[in-house]
């Protein structure tokens, strides 16, 4: 039976791995993410017959209670909610993690059984990272939902404070490993735990929190390989390794392609910054010469372009323009209009945030193209068609060495010869800066709701 057991994670974890392999293009992320799951089911099966269950009752009722909610969830939660509830169930794993890490050092001491040097330490990491990961995202996910105010908090002292909570967790995890048993210590440690989880994550900014929930991501991970150690489950070590080293890459791509460094992110508060910058909602700004146009302007530069490229950021999640957007590239294509796809790394607000939304308008996939692969391509392009997106297609990244997005890549629409942006006031995005693009000559503003611009564009495309 251990054979057979042993071989069912290894099978697992080749599932896990292959799974995030596919997850990689948006053609094979489906099929990734099922093998993924499948993965996780022949897990289960085999861990539910590795322990020696003595009743499925309960087990049952939690299959069918979390299967329920996590239906319940996929479907009602909205697209651009997704980074809350991903949040959310990071802060579950963790939280389980540390349930488990606290049964089992229960178990030890009710049996008066001495605790291996190894088995301690693993419990009281996974104590420390669970709890760290669990209320750390739950004020995540508050901020992003806007339960809790996404300003930075930031107070003297802040990260001394966090320093001493973290020693201190580390002293207590010592003097139980020497003399165990102590309930009431090992009581505080968790109660640090959950208390330092808050405290690392309040002082950063809301906007920050994509990133911060991907680091938390990696947390899961690594509290769920601590706790496969305290029970010594295999499939547990090697799927929370996965999830922590891919987190941790994927936190490590994001800050890469916001140009800001780890630190920076963690400790920077951006959002308290920036506010300073924000506050004119802008419409006063037309003065310095914006150039408004209408959809039947627009719809004659696109219909009668030999090239558009639709350059699509948060603004397109916001406004669940994806179908709208797919509908005008199709009446563009039928009248021999090339249309592309420009996709930046960090447009949106999570990680494939665009590819999610045009895949579910089913947008051909050879039509979506990367930065680097369409950025040669814009001195070509007759317009690029800017659906809600604003600081990925900033100049200011490249020309202003002052701006705090300076640095960062950005889709060089600016040198197409048309830019048609859709949005709905001149309000900043994300980094709460003013765009240059917009006062560019080249730039024509089509000002609303993007959705409602798009219906208008088609029926005017049609009426060419
Ligand atoms: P943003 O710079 O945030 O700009 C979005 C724009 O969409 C806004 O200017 C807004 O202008 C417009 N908008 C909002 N709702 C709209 C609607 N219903 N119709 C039309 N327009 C609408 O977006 P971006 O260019 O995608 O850049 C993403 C930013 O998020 C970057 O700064 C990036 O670093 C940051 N970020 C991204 C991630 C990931 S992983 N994607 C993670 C953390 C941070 P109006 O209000 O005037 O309409």
């Amino acid at each position: 039976m251990a054979g057979f057991i042993e071989l069912a994670y290894l099978v697992a974890a080749s599932l896990f791995i292959v799974g995030l392999k596919r997850l990689a293009t948006p053609a094979t992320a489906r099929g990734g993410n099922f093998l993924s799951a499948l993965g996780m089911l022949v897990a289960i099966v085999a861990t539910l017959f590795d322990r020696q269950i003595l009743g499925f009752q309960w087990i049952v009722v939690g299959v069918v209670i979390g299967s329920a909610l996590g239906l319940w969830m996929a479907r009602a939660v909205k697209m651009t909610a997704m980074p809350q509830m991903v949040g959310i169930l990071n802060g579950f794993g963790g939280g389980a993690s540390q349930l488990v890490a606290a049964a089992v050092w229960h178990q030890f001491v009710q049996s008066g059984s001495l605790l291996t040097l190894e088995t301690a330490v693993s419990i009281y990491a996974a104590t420390l990272i669970g709890g760290v990961t669990f209320s750390g995202s739950i004020v995540a996910a508050g901020k992003l939902q806007e339960i809790i105010s996404g300003r930075p908090v930031l107070f003297r002292f802040q990260h001394l404070l966090n320093l001493i909570l973290f020693l201190s967790i580390g002293g207590m995890g010592m003097y139980l490993v020497i003399s165990p048993g102590h309930s009431g210590v090992f009581i505080a440690m968790n109660v640090i735990a959950l208390i330092l989880g808050v405290l690392v994550v309040i002082p950063i900014g809301g906007a920050d929190m994509p990133v911060v929930i991907c680091l938390l991501n990696s947390y899961s991970g690594l509290a769920a390989a601590t706790t496969g150690f305290v029970i010594s489950n295999h499939g547990l070590i090697i799927s929370g390794a996965l999830v922590g080293a891919s987190g941790i890459i994927l936190t490590q791509t994001m800050c890469l392609a916001m140009n800001r460094s780890f630190a920076n992110v963690l400790f920077g508060g951006f959002g308290a910054q920036v506010a300073a910058t924000v506050g004119d909602d802008g419409r006063g700004l037309a003065a310095r010469g914006v150039r408004e146009t209408s959809a039947e302007d627009a719809a004659v530069m696109l219909g009668y372009a030999r090239s558009v490229v639709v350059a699509p950021g948060y603004g397109l999640a916001v406004a669940q323009a994806q179908h709208q957007v797919r509908d005008l590239a199709d009446l563009l294509e039928k009248r021999g209009v090339t249309v592309k796809y420009a996709i930046h790394p960090v447009a949106g607000r999570m990680p494939g945030h665009m590819n999610v939304l045009l895949a579910e308008a089913n947008v051909p996939y050879p039509q979506l193209f990367d930065m680097e692969q369409i950025n040669p391509e814009f001195e070509r392009t007759d317009v690029v068609l800017v659906v809600g997106a604003n600081d990925v297609v900033n100049p200011a990244a490249r020309n202003s060495p002052s701006s705090p997005i300076y640095g960062m890549p950005i889709l060089d629409v600016d040198k197409a010869g048309h830019v048609i942006v859709l949005k709905r006031s001149m309000n900043p995005g994300f980094a709460g800066i003013e765009n240059e693009l917009f006062y560019n000559e080249k730039t024509f503003m089509l000002f609303g709701d993007a959705r409602e611009s798009l219906v208008k564009l088609v029926d005017e495309v049609k009426n060419l």
